[in-house]
């Protein structure tokens, strides 16, 4: 018999969303691995993620991927949670299960961890990691980062409570991992990797850490990415960095974890992220 299947509809809700990768992302895994997929851009108005997100499982849509600024959103309107995403309070994969509950994960934090350990090689284990920010897309990687028993985790933010407050929230899933928050300014001592989850680079500003937390060792990480070198990142490099990577690699793995999520098949993310960069 040949494949009859319909194509399954799935997309990603955002505002805005016509810069969205995600579509030609999951074409390419739905190619690679023959599933029924066709994957969607969805711009929801900014008061109406809620009815977008009905309406497309009421019309049958098989899961939606949630980007900015609706991740809060989505977590808050599922009616259940992933463990992985339970305290993230923060989403970006939806479906319904067979009850037709709406389930919430966040496939972020896996993503981050596999560019960094699967794709760069680098260990997590016993290392010294600053990561800069407190908004969605930290508490949205927290997790699977503690997960990976590093020796210290600091969090650094421009507002402190907000760092203190994750440090209170995740301090059950710290384990030996020496869990602390500082301000931007305070941040000191020697870390093996930092990894910017700030938007500051959206408005071409540099979260202000001191110079010298870069040294030729430091791995530097920044989960946004661009179409030339992200602003912290040439910060990084022109402070000393030889290892600067952006969040392309994530996007990619997050959204190969979401697919798995929602087909049971893990496509294969090699060779995607250089298709995707330009030139
Ligand atoms: P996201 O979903 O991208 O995480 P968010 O929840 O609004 O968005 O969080 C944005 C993060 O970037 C916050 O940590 C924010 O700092 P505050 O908590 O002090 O607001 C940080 N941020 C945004 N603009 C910044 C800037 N210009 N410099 C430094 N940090 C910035």
């Amino acid at each position: 018999m040949t494949n009859q299947l319909p194509n399954k509809l799935y997309g990603v809700v955002g505002n805005p969303i016509s810069h969205s990768k995600s579509p030609r992302i999951h074409s390419l895994f739905a190619a690679q691995t023959g599933e029924p997929v066709e994957y969607i851009a969805i711009q929801a108005p900014l008061d109406g993620f809620a009815s977008t997100v009905t309406e497309f499982f009421d019309q049958g849509g098989g899961g939606l991927n949630v980007t900015v600024p609706f991740k809060e959103q989505a977590w808050t309107l599922a009616d259940t949670h992933t463990e992985r995403c339970a305290r993230a309070g923060a989403a970006n994969t939806l479906y319904r299960d067979e009850a037709g509950r709406l389930v919430a994960d966040n496939t972020d934090g896996v993503g981050l961890v596999t560019d960094l350990m699967v794709n760069h090689g680098l260990e997590l284990a016993g290392k010294r990691l600053l990561v800069l920010g407190a908004g969605g897309a930290v508490r949205g990687v927290l997790g699977p980062i503690l997960a990976c028993q590093p020796a210290a985790l600091v969090i650094a933010n421009r507002t402190l409570a907000k760092a203190e407050a994750l440090v209170d929230l995740y301090q059950p899933e710290a384990g030996r991992c020496e869990l602390s928050a500082c301000g931007f300014e305070a941040a000191h001592g020697h870390f093996d990797l930092i990894i910017n989850g700030t938007s500051a680079s959206l408005q071409d500003d540099l979260p202000p850490i001191p110079p010298e937390l870069i040294t030729v060792d430091t791995v530097v990480y920044d989960m946004m990415y661009s179409a030339s070198i992200t602003t912290f990142n040439q910060w990084a490099r022109d402070q000393g960095a030889r290892k600067v990577f952006d969040g392309l690699g994530m996007l990619v793995e997050q959204a190969a974890e979401a697919f798995h999520v929602w087909r049971g098949v893990r496509p294969d993310t090699s060779g995607v992220v250089k298709s995707l960069r330009p030139g």
